[in-house]
């Protein structure tokens, strides 16, 4: 990093060629018609000109676009120019100092352009909602708030160290004003206001990423097909005593079971329990009726799916029920997996004392009072993120927390059709999860939980 460091505004490169006749101007775009409009004056025309190769600062695109008339002209001139080529994704922006490019910046939606009013008086510091992180193509600076990327060339990483951890704070850093320009420094002491206070760094990063609110690739992609396999339907089977459920007659549930509307009317989160236990046909049917798997997986590309009573994006089904039991008649307490393709559970050896935590924890995410009963179970729903990940890029772990949600919500309705006590539980800790299972957190990971019992009598 040499002598003092500039922000250029420049064409991206689709922009091929720039032609001139006059005052009219040719812009030769990839993939469009070519682009020609007449700039007011020739300095005007010399401005857009200067956006080509290397481009300029905007202060000397404002004095360009003045030439021999006024200084308010040549501003508004370039401030027009800058808008109008930003809204339509023309413009880059590269961090530059006399041997050259330290750091580009590209726009990741229309409209996104450096601020150009004076810059504040208070210290900056990183904003809150950025981060620097590897990507294939180098060190990229990104943010929640800000819908550009930089990325930062090798020789840049210095000018941004320097201003990340300013030696005397006191001084103003040139590159920390013009990343606070980019939109990813903001004053160092912030005034938020009440909105943005409320967003944490990692909330409104999954939600601007994990929906199409960026220009980035994302969707159903399939991009690992070819690459890994897609996990099969069916999880391998867990190691431990299987424990087969008795058949459920849908049938007799058919002539048993309410009209939706009522039982929207009664369903309740219910959190006092009997003093009798759950017994195991009742968890048995409220599985099956659940997340059972309803036809054998099915599918004839690559990827394997499946159905089951609740809809999921793409058929995938990549949620996993678990049950941690502290009493049920007829079952052992212990961490339980439903196969749900084969309606069993799978004991998982050595885990009372863990299935007892998880109920706990449980106990304790319903703030029940260490006198008050807890519930006899916890369904622990877990996902297998890389089989929902095989299709879908950027939006995964969203699809996967939807899901949870719908399932959650079939085990309210199924809960209360059988006048069991369902609730669910907001946090719970995946830990547990691991240990109790002995999986890799990264194969597949627990994300939600439910309560189940019988209720007090009131
Ligand atoms: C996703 C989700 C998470 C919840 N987390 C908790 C929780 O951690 N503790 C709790 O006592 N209730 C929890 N509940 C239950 C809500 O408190 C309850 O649905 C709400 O108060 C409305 O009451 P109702 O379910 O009886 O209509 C949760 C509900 C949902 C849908």
């Amino acid at each position: 990093m040499t002598g003092k460091i500039e922000l250029h505004y420049r064409f991206a490169p689709d922009v091929k060629a720039t032609g001139r006749d006059g005052n009219r101007l040719t812009l030769d775009i990839e993939g469009w018609k070519a682009l020609s409009f007449t700039a007011a004056t020739p300095a005007h025309a010399d401005a857009v000109e200067a956006l080509a190769g290397a481009g300029a600062t905007f202060d000397r695109l404002k004095e360009i676009a003045t030439g021999a008339g006024s200084r308010a002209d040549g501003q508004k001139a370039a401030a027009y120019y800058a808008e109008r080529f930003s809204r339509a994704r023309l413009l880059r922006w590269d961090l530059v100092d006399d041997s050259g490019v330290l750091a580009s910046v590209e726009p990741l939606t229309a409209g996104y352009r450096p601020r150009t009013e004076a810059l504040p008086e208070q210290p900056l510091a990183l904003c809150r909602f950025a981060f620097l992180r590897r990507t294939p193509d180098g060190m990229t600076l990104e943010s929640g708030l800000t819908r550009a990327q930089m990325r930062i060339r090798p020789r840049g990483m210095a000018a941004i160290s320097q201003a990340l951890a300013p030696a005397d704070a006191a001084t103003p850093d040139i590159v920390a004003g013009l990343l606070w320009r980019l939109g990813f420094f903001d004053v160092a002491i912030p005034q938020e206001d009440d909105n943005r206070s409320c967003w944490e760094f990692h909330d409104l990063l999954m939600h601007e990423t994990s929906r199409f609110n960026r220009d980035l690739p994302g969707g159903a992609n399939y991009r690992f097909e070819g690459r890994i396999p897609a996990p099969p339907a069916a999880k391998p089977a867990m190691p431990g005593a299987r424990i087969e459920l008795p058949p459920v007659d849908p049938a007799a549930l058919r002539t048993s079971n309410g009209s939706i509307d009522a039982l929207q009317e009664r369903r309740r989160s219910i959190r006092a329990y009997a003093d009798r236990p759950i017994a195991l046909a009742v968890l048995a049917e409220f599985l099956w009726r659940v997340a059972r798997t309803t036809a054998p997986p099915f599918g004839t590309g690559a990827q394997q799916l499946m159905s089951r009573p609740y809809p999921a994006g793409g058929s995938i089904n990549e949620l996993e029920f678990y049950v941690a039991v502290r009493r049920c008649e007829g079952l052992d307490p212990a961490f339980h997996h439903y196969d749900s393709h084969g309606h069993a559970l799978v004991r998982i050896a050595n885990t009372q004392k863990i299935a007892a935590e998880i109920v706990a924890k449980s106990a304790s995410a319903m703030a029940l009072q260490p006198d008050q009963q807890q519930p006899d179970l916890t369904i622990v729903v877990s996902s297998r993120l890389p089989r929902l990940a095989w299709k879908y890029e950027r939006m995964a772990y969203r699809a996967s927390l939807l899901h949870a949600g719908v399932a959650i919500e079939l085990m309210y309705l199924v809960a209360t059709d059988m006048t069991l006590a369902g609730c669910a539980n907001g946090s719970g800790d995946s830990r547990l999860f691991e240990a109790a299972t002995g999986l890799d957190r990264l194969e597949e990971t627990a994300i939600a939980e439910f309560c189940l019992g019988i209720p007090a009598e009131s």
